[in-house]
């Protein structure tokens, strides 16, 4: 047996300015293969950058970043980004659907613009991701006609589309009473378990991490300042983690980021 830890994703001091200000400030992170990692920090200290830099929608100003052994900072092509979004799947903040579509339109579109199958065969396809997030039954109907936790279900069925090995979410239950809040998070820890997918999930709720994460980055003015399991996090001393997890330091509801 391999000894040695496999890391599907690393980033190594990564720099990163927009707008003639410091968002990343050196950044280092690892995450393990087939592991949830949670990037925990407040509103602004750049989670959602970084995440936008390791699918290749932001480029760092500086450092390196490898995915599942390619380094994609050191990318030239198309090509190759394409080969990289093959196996990467992204659940943006706020993971807008599509409003003129039916959910099984929604989720087919990811797999008719990258596979060669036909339509029809697309939407059987959809059924099974629908079914999966518990939404059996439900791909006739419009965005419009469900509520909030339904359309987070949904998009997770596209992300979820093309059978990816990583998957990165982005404050994936923002906005979400904390019941649905809940499903979701069991929804994508039991994704991660039973599907065996490297995942990371950024977020700025703290029930979440310790909900999913088996181990946990916080991310503080565009630094890791601490990397842990969650037990480790939660004996921290550190003030600004002890200040994040206990204290009164959690962003104040309706201003996420
Ligand atoms: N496209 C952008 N252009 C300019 N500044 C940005 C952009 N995206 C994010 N920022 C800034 O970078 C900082 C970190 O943002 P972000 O990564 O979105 O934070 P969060 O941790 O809340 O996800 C913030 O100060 C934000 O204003
Ligand atoms: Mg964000």
């Amino acid at each position: 047996m391999e000894k040695s830890r496999e890391y599907v994703i690393v980033a190594e001091d990564l720099w990163m300015t927009l707008e003639g200000k410091q968002v990343l400030k050196g950044v280092d992170l690892r995450v393990e293969s087939g592991e949830a990692l949670v990037i925990l920090g407040r509103s602004g200290a750049g989670k959602s950058v970084l995440l936008q830099c390791i699918i290749g929608l932001m480029t760092p100003d500086s450092g390196r970043i490898i995915v599942d052994g390619m380094e994609v900072t050191a990318f030239t092509t198309e090509k190759e980004w394409k080969k990289l979004w093959m196996k990467v799947g992204f659940l943006f903040q706020g993971g807008a659907l599509f409003d003129s579509m039916t959910l099984s339109e929604n989720i087919a579109f990811p797999i008719l613009k990258h596979t060669g199958i036909t339509e029809k065969r697309a939407l059987d396809c959809t059924e099974e991701l629908l079914s999966l997030v518990g939404l059996e039954g439900e791909g006739k109907k419009l965005p419009s006609e469900l509520s909030g936790g339904m359309q987070k279900r949904a998009s997770l069925a596209r992300t979820l589309a093309l059978g990816p090995s990583i998957v990165l979410y982005d404050e994936p239950t923002s906005g979400l009473d904390p019941v649905t809040s809940d499903s979701i998070s069991r929804l994508i820890k039991d994704l991660n378990r039973q599907g065996g997918n490297t995942s990371i999930i950024v977020t700025h709720d703290i029930r979440l991490a310790f909900q999913i994460a088996d181990h946990i980055a916080m991310l503080e003015d565009g630094k890791v300042i601490m990397a842990g399991t969650p037990e480790e996090f939660r004996r921290s001393e550190m003030e600004h983690v002890s200040r994040f997890i206990y204290g009164s330091e959690q962003p104040v509801a309706g201003r996420e980021g």
